[in-house]
């Protein structure tokens, strides 16, 4: 997902019979997505917790990785710190009261390594003032980065709250440590993977879906008809979202391409037309389940009635092919411990010399759809990201590959832009980037019976 974020909570109140009928073939090789149901709110809370629990296990390995002896996090109801989200059990919705968390590196006498509090009155404080007197932290890690959320979730009046409530005398022992938040939020248990590949074909079932002749009339239905059949779709399986859903005509503009200053970067979902023959469409799509989002950018092509695979353009798969090895060349560049900056330039020295003009802009994804992690640059920033740029790729995280090439299409006489987004998880067993689900490598299909009388233009 690129540009602006609006976030949409939904009430999950429907049902409807979710049966994928397949009309295509599938567009990752030899697969063919369904939709996957959710278990029951009761279990979902047992998954989450249980994922919880794993991460929480994490903490004092993390305080030793980057030499910090004590984390604290404090937050009101309504107010939380980024990093509470990651912590929350699945029945919490929000922080209460004062909610205050303490983790140390390596308690002594015993002590356990993590405390939390939900309070309204000076309790918080008197124990805490115990707990750092008897533990003797020399360093104590508050999130106050002022660019990164997941290490800057303090709030303001909590901090001052927090130096008042703890006393002076340890001001000068706190300290930040921007990865520990970032690596907290970023790292995905492996328990988590087989939910999130579940999420991941369901997106793309409801993609396919969305991308077919029972969903679009050609001449009739608009892309925003289709954005919204999206937001009905999730929201009928139960799903929710963490993105509008955006559906656009590739006309070679109205999409970032770089050849085409004008295209707002505002207002993706242009244009809102009826969806014709003979389009090359894209959606950029998202699910939200169990703490999980997932990222996607697919493309289709409508053919012309009575037309087949073999009738779509030749340009056109060569531009999808194209935008496959773009993948490639940023997958095989993503090298655990470098930074988002090294490997975007990396990438695109790579893909210049390979005589392929795009944009990069990957990003980490799952517990948040644009989560903690480095990027890999951004539409608007391809020599560099500052900061977020500059951290380290982390393995056991999830990353949405998120690029473009361009291609001229000769059938078109112009050269249009193939965006693709797929998420890939780290595999610990092959030591490499892995697609959660696959990748797109052929056009989902708009098909239409043929019509008398009418035929397809003679190409260019
Ligand atoms: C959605 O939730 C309702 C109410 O809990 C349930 O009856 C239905 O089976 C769920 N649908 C799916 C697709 O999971
Ligand atoms: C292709 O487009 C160019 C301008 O971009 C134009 O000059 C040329 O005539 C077009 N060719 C055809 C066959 O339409």
């Amino acid at each position: 997902m690129r540009g602006p974020i609006v976030l949409l909570t939904y009430l999950l109140n429907s049902w409807t019979v979710c049966a994928t009928v397949r009309a295509h073939v599938g567009t990752a090789p030899g697969k063919t997505p369904q939709v996957q149901a959710l278990p029951s709110l009761r279990e979902q809370a047992k998954l989450l917790d249980g994922w919880t629990e794993e991460r929480k296990a994490l903490i004092p390995g993390l305080l030793r990785k980057y030499g910090v002896d004590a984390w604290l996090m404090s937050q009101r109801e309504y107010a939380e710190d980024t990093v509470f989200w990651a912590l929350k059990e699945a029945t919490q919705f929000s922080a209460r009261r004062r909610t205050t968390h303490l983790f140390l590196a390596d308690p002594v006498d015993g002590a356990p390594s993590s405390y939390s509090w939900i309070e309204n009155t000076e309790v918080v404080w008197t124990e805490l003032r115990q707990i750092l007197a008897t533990q003797q932290p020399r360093s104590i890690a508050l999130n106050t980065h002022s660019e990164i959320a997941f290490s800057g979730g303090l709030h303001a009046g909590e901090l001052d709250a927090v130096v008042k409530g703890v006393g002076e005398e340890w001001k000068d022992r706190f300290v930040l440590e921007p990865m520990l938040g970032v690596e907290l939020v970023a790292t995905m248990v492996k328990s988590r993977l087989p939910w999130y590949q579940k999420m991941m074909e369901t997106a793309w079932a409801i993609i396919e879906e969305g991308f077919s002749e029972k969903t679009i009339v050609p001449g009739k239905s608009t892309s925003w008809d289709i954005e919204w059949w999206m937001r009905e779709k999730i929201q009928s399986l139960n799903y929710t979202t963490w993105f509008q859903p955006s559906v656009f005509i590739l006309t070679g503009k109205g999409f970032p391409a770089a050849d085409d200053p004008s295209a707002s970067m505002d207002d993706p979902r242009a244009p809102d037309r009826p969806i014709e023959y003979g389009d090359l469409i894209h959606t950029d799509f998202g699910v939200s389940a169990l703490g999980l989002n997932t990222d996607t950018q697919h493309i289709g092509y409508v053919l012309y009635p009575g037309e087949t695979e073999a009738d779509v353009p030749k340009g056109m798969i060569e531009g999808l092919k194209k935008v496959n090895r773009l993948q490639d060349i940023v997958k095989s560049n993503m090298k655990v411990g470098m930074t988002g900056n090294e490997i975007l330039k990396a990438s695109i020295e790579q893909m210049r010399s390979e005589g392929i003009q795009g944009k990069i802009y990957c990003h980490a994804t799952g517990e948040w759809g644009h989560s903690a992690g480095t990027v890999i640059g951004m539409t608007n920033l391809q020599d560099k990201v500052p900061v977020l740029g500059d951290l380290p790729l982390l393995r056991n995280t999830y990353y949405s590959i998120e690029l473009f090439a361009e291609h001229f299409v000769p059938e078109r006489n112009r050269t249009i832009v193939f965006p693709q987004e797929e998420d890939v998880y780290w595999d610990d067993a092959t030591n490499s980037w892995q697609w959660v689900y696959g990748r797109q490598e052929e056009l989902l299909l708009i098909r239409t019976p043929a019509v008398d009388g009418m035929e397809a233009p003679t190409e260019l």
